[in-house]
């Protein structure tokens, strides 16, 4: 009997709050109207509980909050990045380290040193920051995950943001080894549930790369709920400490980015860590003309302190626990309501299959967005389209679109910030949203903005 048994809720307690705002059914109508029916172009003070992204929305605790005070903000060689630096040492094993103002600062000095204009980069899937900047660069980026991780309805897999080397195996025998520059194992897979590489998987990937001499990189936004996910379902990682985990992870590659506003948890940063040391030069080089000096690279030195104690913090077993609890904890609520989700429940959120959830809701009539404005007309709570809006193409030749494999709403759990309760309301506005799923009618998209790629952030809609 583990003399921890009973001692089950979360490892802190609440210090300061912060009000959230009931609105009334009118109200929501009206500013869902004001709104286009966009969940980005609400007002977040007219969202009750929000659950649009785990993205800089973490609540720090006393020890990140007190650091701030320490902030150096030295031009030049501050303080707080030397423990930043260390910081980040310690938890990635690898020795440099660039700062930048958040992950897509770093992904785009990274596609410009690993991807080539012509050449293919692999991936699980892409995360939007990196695939857009690869586009631009005139690289081709493909995803590579294994199938079970594109079926939202296949059943539980615990590593379903794995890479299918066979994929990357069949466009090296096509096209030759020099045809691919990079490949990038992103950490856990967001586009597709939040779902985890296993060590496994991460090192098959590696010995891949090395026999054609490709480089590996880790987007690593949340490492840490990787590492969990490793310690508790990987043969061999059980009695392993999280940061032994994350530096196998990482020794595998040579160099990792990392939106550092999910398991850093603070509300904004980014970083760049890698021992390619050309890379790096690089990459100073980069951060100075783009981002801020090679010691602070757009963030405040006073931001830095509260990363380097948030990513110590988020490496430890009592708050992963709690943090990939209370996710599963919305999972199975969902579940037991009957409602179609990804399984197994991943690390920062819950994802509502559409295709199973409004059957009736074909694809070109935006399921799953119909399934976010329905979320937040009933209760007020915000989540996110991630299907025919947000990964929808279009054929470069005739226009024709193009729909994707995968058509949720996904649902972020803030780190610290919501107690079960708040989940609670989210499972009974869902079930009852399931219960009526025949009155709901598809949308029409009125409005989407020159790139389509980036259509879902300005997006305008009309309910069917
Ligand atoms: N990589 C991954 C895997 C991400 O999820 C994100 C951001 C980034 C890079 C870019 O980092 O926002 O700091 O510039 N994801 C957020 C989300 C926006 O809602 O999933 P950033």
């Amino acid at each position: 009997m583990d003399e921890r048994n009973f001692q089950t809720a979360e490892p802190f307690r609440i210090k300061v709050v912060e009000p959230i705002k009931k609105t009334t059914r009118a109200q929501r109508e009206e500013s869902l109207k004001k709104a286009q029916y966009n969940a980005f172009r609400l007002k977040a003070e007219d969202v009750y509980v929000d659950c649009l992204t785990d993205s800089g929305t973490s609540a720090m605790s006393q020890n990140q909050w007190s650091a701030l005070m320490l902030g150096d903000e030295s031009y030049a060689g501050c303080k707080s990045f030397y423990k930043l630096e260390a910081s980040v040492q310690d938890v990635f094993g690898m020795p440099h380290v660039q700062p930048t103002h958040q992950g897509r600062g770093a992904d785009y000095i990274m596609a410009l040193y690993y991807a080539k204009p012509g050449k293919y980069a692999l991936g699980n899937m892409h995360f939007d920051t990196f695939h857009g900047n690869a586009e631009i660069l005139g690289a081709y980026p493909v995803d590579c995950v294994i199938d079970a991780g594109l079926d939202a309805s296949s059943g539980s897999f615990p590593f379903k943001g794995n890479i299918d080397v066979a994929k990357m195996q069949k466009i090296v025998d096509e096209n030759g080894e020099d045809s691919v520059s990079v490949i990038i194992i992103t950490v856990t897979c967001n586009n597709n549930g939040g779902q985890p590489v296993s060590m496994q998987n991460i090192r098959e990937v590696s010995e891949f790369a090395k026999k054609y001499h490709i480089p590996l990189v880790i987007d690593s936004a949340r490492l840490a709920e990787n590492a969990w996910f490793i310690k508790t379902r990987e043969p061999g990682y059980e009695n392993k400490e999280i940061k032994e985990i994350t530096r196998e992870m990482f020794s595998y590659a040579e160099t990792a980015t990392m939106s550092s506003k999910k398991d850093g948890l603070v509300n904004i940063g980014g970083l760049i860590v890698t021992r390619n040391e050309d890379f790096f030069d690089f990459a100073n080089q980069q951060a100075i003309v783009h981002e801020g000096f090679i010691t602070y690279g757009g963030m405040s030195g006073r931001d830095m302190e509260a990363l380097a104690v948030g990513l110590q913090e988020a490496c430890t077993d009592d708050y992963l626990e709690y943090r990939v609890g209370q996710v599963k904890y919305l999972g199975d609520k969902l579940l037991e309501a009957g409602i179609p989700i990804v399984e197994p429940t991943g690390g920062h959120g819950v994802y509502v299959d559409a295709r199973r959830f409004f059957p009736h809701i074909p694809q070109h009539e935006f399921p799953a967005q119909r399934l976010v404005v329905a979320l937040y007309q009933e209760a007020g709570i915000r989540a996110v389209e991630m299907g025919a809006c947000a990964f929808g193409s279009k054929d470069p030749e005739t226009g024709e679109p193009i729909w994707p494999a995968l058509e949720l709403m996904r649902i972020c759990v803030s780190r610290r910030v919501y107690t079960n309760n708040h989940l609670d309301c989210i499972v009974n506005a869902l079930a009852y949203i399931y219960q009526h799923r025949d009155e709901y009618k598809g949308m029409k998209m009125v409005y989407e903005g020159k790139i389509t790629a980036l259509r879902h952030f300005t997006a305008g809609f009309e309910l069917l």
